[in-house]
């Protein structure tokens, strides 16, 4: 296992040849790549990597708020879409191995209320404690992030990682482990739904959040070309965000290179974004993904 630490970018590589590469801002996974080099998620040419906005790719993570500030819930009103963790710049906290047949290597990051900017600590004002893990191994990459409470007040939170997988065409990427659910169509005037059609396919902008109906265990499986290629397995993660910007929305976006990025890319997105989580003091609220290479 080699670790570069550069100051703004934690990479690791095992033995075998699969590697991971973080960004220290929003400890954002910008990189995970197979023995053979071929890399799975999908990062825009343009994005920034300097911490003053999201990364436009790789697995960016979304927390206290997921989506626009609303006035509907003061607490978290004057925060950026998506919160501040995605931007913050974290702290690399070391690694741990397991060498032997199953080497796999866990990067440990965190954050917490006195790395952020006065600004950010004005518009929500409470004391949190985050702890990231990135665990690699031959099959599969696992993300958990464990939220503590460090403060007196009680909080409400969200959170999600939206990771953008990278597919080879768009048009044939189908996703199961919908079947019977409901999701909100965000494209279509936010309509509650029922998945009637599955797998789900995509022939133009995708915008929808799912709350699977059998649960966080069942795994969302991405196929394309005909073939699965991602296993998505959640815990404490009840949602699923459905995302492809498509033709015209990813020429509106600055940061989205090449504009034709959306014929090879789809987020799906694990997240408990469905009302609040309150954490109250001392408390943790621990959620993870694994994603298995098919
Ligand atoms: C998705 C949301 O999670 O993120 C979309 O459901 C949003 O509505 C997308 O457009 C990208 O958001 P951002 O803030 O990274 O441009």
């Amino acid at each position: 296992v080699t670790i570069s630490d550069d100051n703004a970018r934690v990479a690791a590589l095992l033995p075998t040849g699969e590697s991971v590469e973080v960004l220290l801002f929003g400890a954002t996974v910008l990189s995970w790549k197979d023995a053979a080099g071929d890399e799975k998620l999908w990062l825009s040419e343009a994005s920034k990597l300097d911490g003053s906005k999201g990364v436009r790719g790789g697995i960016p993570i979304v927390f206290p708020l997921f989506g626009p500030p609303n006035a509907d819930h003061p607490a978290t009103s004057k925060l950026p879409q998506h919160g501040f963790a995605r931007t913050a710049r974290w702290e690399y906290l070391g690694k741990s191995t397991s060498e032997g047949s199953s080497s796999s290597v866990k990067l440990d990051f965190g954050l917490s209320s006195e790395n952020l900017d006065d600004a950010t600590r004005a518009a929500w004002p409470y004391k949190f404690g985050l702890l990231y893990s990135v665990t690699l191994d031959r099959e599969s990459l696992n993300t958990t992030l464990v939220i503590s409470n460090q403060g007196d007040e009680s909080f409400d939170l969200q959170t999600l990682l939206h990771t953008y997988f990278r597919v080879k065409d768009i048009t044939s990427v189908r996703i199961s482990g919908f079947e019977d659910s409901s999701y909100v169509d965000k494209v279509d005037g936010a309509k509650a739904k029922t998945e009637a059609s599955a797998p789900v396919t995509f022939s133009g902008e995708a915008d929808r959040v799912y709350t699977p109906a059998k649960g966080p265990g069942h795994p969302v499986i991405v196929s394309d070309d005909g073939q699965p290629r991602f296993r998505i397995v959640r815990d404490n993660l009840d949602q699923v965000v459905i995302w492809n910007p498509w033709a015209d929305k990813a020429e509106g976006m600055s940061d989205f290179v090449p504009k034709s990025g959306y014929k090879n890319m789809v987020c799906v997105e694990a997240g408990s974004v469905k009302g609040w989580q309150k954490l109250d003091k001392s408390d943790t609220f621990e959620a993870a993904q694994t994603i298995f290479l098919s």
